[in-house]
């Protein structure tokens, strides 16, 4: 299994670079000889979406490259959010050109946000491309990768139909070995927030049955995964009413998934504010194995902005849910996202932004420019009037007040004793493992000969900290 991963600036959250989630097996008994290499680059519902599409591509019968080199057919899966994730693609397009040249009949095929956003575009900019594959026709890939092995046909086969009923429901996934297993629970969105293009890319909001989900939790623990990580654009607006009528919502959920044993800890991404409501944070608060951490995307502190956004909460209502959740969970880590230079923003409302982040005090913040996006409401009916060095400008400053706070948080945790789940070994060094703490914060230690190692879930006592790590020794 090839994984090398690149770090995507100041976007944890991203990934960019090689995840070849294709394995090896052929549950349909067919003979075929070639392998296929998928490249992940965005969120991690992309990476779920690899390694959905690594199964469906498995089970016709492809097999799993070691390398790019060794492909015959090489899928990049792409994200559409920002303009520089596009721009970043084209530029790894251009790069695979001499593999095309070496190979002729190397398929080379986009897939995922940016093939739904910006199908034509791609056939013009980017000739080498033999398929153009949507967010919902991932079923359809290996009908589609046949059709272009051999390369007789010159234009690009495009798939991007979108489809309100399709969940990927009984695909065997091939998860990538690790400790945290992505099960997507909810794809699409309806919120439609005027600058973002997934409502677009992913069409509308659907859940998952619960049946699917515990089904892959059990396959995870199957497999050895400790940790699941729950994937949705809203994921609390999760819902789901079965042929009988039982409906089941976000909480219920967590509670059948908490029941499972094997399952250590439980993860969401991402939340929407408000489709918070008690009955999830009494769930949270009284269930261990779910992890003591929330990403909120707050977007902006201005409540002129928040409406401009269509962002459905204002400033006050956001404040008292963080008040309302730090209430039920004191120990509770927060990040949030933030966009900086929407159409309009002013210093003051930038201002309240920046009030917003040094009140709350989350533990971590994602922060973004305004990169206008076609198709989106805010593309098609507002001036993107914010100069790029204003935009650039009022980012630095904001990543500076987020690092001043992740300054003071991370080392205020110097002198406690936090769980880790063991994840690998740690970058710089292959004598420490790294890890995660239960509130999502990375957490290096030396090892130890005590049989300790991924997947282990270790007592640790933090004994320094960067304004992103905490460091420690551990002390079980
Ligand atoms: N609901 C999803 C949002 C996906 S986009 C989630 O919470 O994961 C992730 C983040 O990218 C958004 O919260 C927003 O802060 C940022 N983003 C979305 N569209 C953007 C745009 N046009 N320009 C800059 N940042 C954007
Ligand atoms: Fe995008 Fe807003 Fe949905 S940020 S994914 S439209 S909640």
């Amino acid at each position: 299994m090839t994984v090398s991963k690149k770090e995507l600036g100041n976007d944890p959250n991203a990934n960019n670079g090689s995840v070849n989630a294709m394995p090896t097996t052929n549950t349909k008994g067919k003979n075929r000889t070639q392998k296929v290499f998928i490249e992940t680059y965005g969120c991690q519902m992309n990476l779920a979406d690899s390694e959905t599409m690594g199964g469906i591509l498995a089970e016709d019968g492809y097999s799993s490259a070691e390398t790019m080199e060794d492909a015959d057919i090489i899928l990049i899966n792409t994200c559409a959010v920002r303009e520089k994730a596009e721009e970043r693609v084209f530029g790894r397009l251009t790069h695979l050109q001499p593999l095309k040249q070496k190979n002729p009949n190397l398929v080379l095929g986009v897939t995922g946000c940016m093939a739904e956003h910006l199908r034509e575009t791609i056939a013009e900019r980017a000739p080498n491309v033999d398929l153009i594959v949507g967010p919902d026709a991932y079923r359809r890939l290996p009908d589609l990768v046949g059709d272009k092995t051999g390369g007789q046909n010159m234009d690009a086969l495009v798939d991007v139909k979108l489809d309100k009923a399709e969940t990927y429901e009984g695909i065997p996934v091939k998860r990538k070995p690790g400790v945290t297993s992505h099960i997507s629970v909810q794809r699409g969105c309806d919120k439609f927030c005027t600058f973002c293009i997934v409502p677009f890319t992913r069409g509308r909001e659907r859940g998952v049955s619960p049946e699917e989900i515990i089904k892959q939790a059990h396959q995870s623990v199957a497999l050895g995964f400790k940790e699941v990580m729950l994937l949705g654009q809203t994921v609390n607006s999760y819902k789901h009413t079965a042929e009988d009528g039982t409906f089941t919502d976000f909480s219920d959920l967590l509670l059948q998934l908490c029941e499972i044993d094997g399952i250590e800890r439980i993860r969401f991404t991402s939340p929407y504010p408000t489709d918070f409501n008690a009955k999830l944070i009494s769930t949270m608060a009284s269930q261990k194995k779910i992890c003591k951490y929330l990403h909120l995307p707050a977007q902006s502190g201005s409540n002129r902005m928040l409406g401009e956004m269509r962002r459905q909460y204002t400033r006050d209502e956001f404040d008292t849910l963080v008040k309302d959740i730090r209430t039920a969970m004191p120990d509770i880590a927060m990040s949030t996202d933030i966009i900086v230079g929407y159409p309009g923003e002013t210093e003051e409302d930038f201002q309240m932004t920046v009030e917003l982040l040094k009140t709350t005090r989350f533990d971590f913040g994602f922060l973004f420019k305004y990169s206008e996006r076609s198709q989106t409401f805010a593309a098609r009916n507002v001036e993107d009037d914010i100069p790029e060095s204003v935009k650039k400008d009022r980012l630095k400053r904001i990543i500076e007040v987020q690092e001043e706070i992740c300054g003071e948080i991370f080392p205020g945790r110097i002198g406690s004793t936090v769980e880790v789940l063991v994840d690998r070994d740690a970058k710089r060094n292959k004598n420490q493992w790294v890890g995660k703490t239960d509130d999502f914060k990375g957490c290096v230690f030396d090892k130890k000969d005590n049989g300790v190692g991924p997947g282990s879930i270790v007592k640790v006592l933090v004994t320094g900290a960067t304004s992103h790590t905490l460091i420690g020794e551990q002390v079980t």
